[in-house]
């Protein structure tokens, strides 16, 4: 009833109210239940705003520690979904790899899929919580043919998660603090963006009260396009293409502004902000401290610097308020830190489920809530006869 509007994208178009997350993409503010995101980036914990996306405020110590004791004794998967990865072959996209296994968790765990009971909810919450960076470090594993480990309760869980992935069976795992917090630092600035095309799909499917997996698992399948999460292992892709056939900067970017070329400079643009994205000036100072000291990747941070710098002073750009997003500078991190590129979603895939959760309760706690259904406008044929075939 009423006028349909057509809104491709969603451009105009609210889907909900939410207390979660705050952007004003003209002028690059984020903030997550109203802290900035700066403040969070450099003194939270991952696990700390976890909390706070979730439960609303900021945990007291002991609040943390039983929310992290209960999500640390989720951590270890039952022993069956070690077939799961078996069926996969070699070279399997992490992504499709991860959402079957969210989507099996719902399998191992069918006394806690009530979307109306708040144990339930409680109950799978904790469990995604825990059991998605073992999944994610095995599906790692298994992608190289390595031993899976068991997770440690006595480690935090970025530490876990390091450990289950770079970790051998043989000797002890050596973790290093600074790549603990930079993994901390970068969890946090993905750990939730509002209405996403992944985050949407969550929602989407969870108005239908479908089980929480199942609309974890659709939000890690939307997360995986090159337009979205999959731009982490895109951008490099880029960067190693422009390397690999020495391209020269300029000619890279006049391609990209030929619109015939089909060519886009990956982790640029978004359609929030006409602004510099706060959460990639916060990883573009990470990168550089992280890389610099290591000598990792220095040549392809250089590239990376001067496809910002080219593009920035470029009018296309500039009239297009095109600026670098939060995939721009994370897979150099990633990569140096020891992950191959094809990794890099997954990793963004961990830091995003607590704002999941957090929509997904947001919506199901709403008295007003709907089944999503949007509506279209019908462009096809008028009505005909249907004609037998030997007629056609
Ligand atoms: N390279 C070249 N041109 C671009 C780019 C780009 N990366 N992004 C946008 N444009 C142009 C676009 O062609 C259009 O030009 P015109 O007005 O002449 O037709 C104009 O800028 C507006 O772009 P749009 O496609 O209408 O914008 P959108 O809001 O629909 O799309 C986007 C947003 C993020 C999908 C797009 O900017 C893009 O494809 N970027 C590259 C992929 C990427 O980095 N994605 C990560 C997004 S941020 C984090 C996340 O979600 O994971």
């Amino acid at each position: 009833t009423g006028v349909t509007t057509l809104d491709p994208g969603f451009v105009n178009t609210a889907s909900c109210t939410s207390a979660i997350t705050f952007i004003d993409g003209d002028k690059g503010i984020l903030q997550y239940r109203g802290y900035p995101i700066e403040q969070l980036a450099e003194k939270a914990t991952f696990i700390e705003v976890a909390y706070l996306l979730i439960y609303g405020e900021l945990p007291t110590q002991t609040q943390l520690d039983d929310f992290y004791g209960k999500i640390s004794r989720r951590m270890m998967l039952d022993e069956r979904l070690r077939e799961l990865y078996r069926s996969f072959p070699r070279g399997a996209h992490p992504m499709q790899v991860l959402a079957a296994g969210v989507t099996a968790l719902g399998a191992f765990h069918r006394d806690h899929l009530d979307v109306h009971n708040p144990e339930h909810v409680e109950e799978s919450s904790l469990r995604l919580l825990g059991s998605m960076p073992t999944l994610a470090a095995y599906a790692y594993k298994s992608s190289i043919g390595a031993p899976f480990l068991y997770p440690q309760t006595k480690l935090g869980y970025v530490e876990n998660y390091l450990r289950l992935s770079f970790g051998t069976p043989m000797e002890e795992y050596e973790i290093d603090p600074d790549v603990v917090r930079a993994f901390e630092t970068l969890f946090i600035l993905h750990a939730d963006h509002e209405q996403n095309a992944s985050t949407s799909t969550v929602r989407l499917v969870g108005s239908a009260d479908a089980n929480i997996y199942a609309s974890m698992s659709s939000g890690v399948a939307a997360l995986s396009g090159p337009l979205h999460g999959g731009a982490n292992q895109a951008v490099l892709e880029m960067l190693r293409e422009i390397s690999a056939e020495g391209l020269n900067i300029k000619d890279f970017v006049a391609q990209v502004k030929d619109k015939k070329s089909g060519v886009k400079l990956m982790g640029f643009g978004h359609r929030v902000y006409k602004n510099y994205d706060p959460r990639a000036k916060i990883i573009k100072g990470h990168a550089d401290t992280l890389l610099r000291g290591s000598d990792k990747n220095n040549h392809l941070l250089d590239m990376a610097l001067e496809l910002e710098q080219t593009a920035l002073s470029d009018d296309y750009f500039i009239e297009r308020k095109l600026y670098p997003n939060v995939d721009f500078y994370t897979g150099l991190i990633y990569e140096a830190m020891g992950f191959p590129a094809s990794h890099f979603t997954a990793l963004f895939a961990l830091g995003r489920l607590p704002g999941w959760i957090a929509q997904w309760r947001e919506q199901h706690a709403d008295p007003n809530r709907k089944i999503g259904r949007p509506r279209q406008i019908y462009v096809g044929e008028k009505e005909r006869d249907y004609l037998p075939i030997n007629e056609r």
